[in-house]
């Protein structure tokens, strides 16, 4: 059978449109999830050395039997190692917890110090040594995310950030485009607020389709990446079950018009920054 799932090319660089988060994941349910997961037939896993869980998704991967070269993996570099030389540590520590060189290594959320200029230069490097295939950034607004890719030889291939229904990102999509990179959605169903919601229930029920399967469509319709996260078998194999049908223009419009002021969930930006306003 064809693999029905999509994927973006990115710099030349393959990545499945659906992934498998693992934040909050402790170690044993991110093992028991990753393999399961890779099972069903994900083939992007995303971690970070904050979740403190990388060995555990290393030994998930491996559970699987799944092979290697034909997963996408991610993990992020933690602000605290920003500094050249501890960006460099933090890179070969990430490799040696996996078990796995990543595809991957993002920074995780912008800091205004040390300076960009050090932190892409240490990111860039990484790359070259061989501890990534492929780097990018996390939780950069659009005025951060071109000064970054304006200091970086290699192309950053994703800005991964919150988006769900309730989070407008049209500014940010557009600079992802313009730059020729993409968009990762973290907190893709709103971590679960979509389930109650009267919109995404009714579009839902007109497909045969749960909210959580028409929240993730609407991402990777859009051209967007998702990693939903869950702890449960069942809920890993319906938000992998998305390939079957498409969205209407008048529902993804609907859906698009869910956006609200207070829609954002999780808040850590340096205060030196600000958000898109859209
Ligand atoms: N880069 C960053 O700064 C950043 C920040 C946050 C997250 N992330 C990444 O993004 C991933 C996803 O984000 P997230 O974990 O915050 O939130 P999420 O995937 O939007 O939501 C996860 C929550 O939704 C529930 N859920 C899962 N599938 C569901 C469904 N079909 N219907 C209803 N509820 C469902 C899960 O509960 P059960 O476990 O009970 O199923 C869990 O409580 C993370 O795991 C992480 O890899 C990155």
């Amino acid at each position: 059978m064809t693999n029905p799932q999509l994927s973006l090319t990115v710099d030349g660089l393959t990545i499945p449109q659906l992934g498998f988060g693992t934040w909050q994941l402790e170690p044993a349910d991110a093992r028991r999830m990753v393999a399961e997961a890779l099972r069903i037939g994900y083939r992007h896993i995303d971690t970070a050395w904050i979740y403190k869980n990388e060995a555990a998704v290393g030994d998930g991967i491996r559970d699987s039997g799944v092979a290697r070269e034909d997963i996408w993996l991610t993990t992020k570099i933690w602000t605290a190692h920003f500094e050249r030389d501890a960006l460099l540590r933090q890179a070969e520590e990430s490799a040696r917890n996996l078990g796995f060189t990543p595809d991957l290594l993002l920074l995780h959320w912008p800091k205004a110090k040390p300076t960009f200029a050090e932190t892409i230069g240490a990111l860039n490097e990484a790359k070259d040594q061989g501890l990534t295939r492929a780097i990018g950034l996390s939780n950069f607004p659009s005025g951060q995310f071109r000064e970054a890719q304006r200091l970086s030889p290699a192309r950053l291939v994703t800005n991964q950030v919150e988006y769900h229904p309730y989070l407008s990102l049209k500014t940010l999509r557009d600079t992802a485009a313009e730059l020729g990179s993409s968009i990762t959605a973290w907190s893709p169903l709103a971590q679960g607020k979509i389930s109650d919601d009267e919109v995404i229930g009714q579009i839902a029920s007109a497909h045969g389709k749960t909210a959580g399967q028409v929240t993730l469509r609407w991402l990777v319709q859009q051209g967007v990446i998702a990693i939903p996260r869950t702890t449960k078998a069942e809920r890993a194999a319906e938000n992998f079950d998305i390939w079957d049908f498409q969205l209407s223009d008048n529902d993804m419009a609907r859906i698009h018009a869910l956006n609200r002021a207070d829609g954002r969930l999780g808040d850590w930006l340096d205060k030196d920054f600000q958000w898109d306003k859209v």
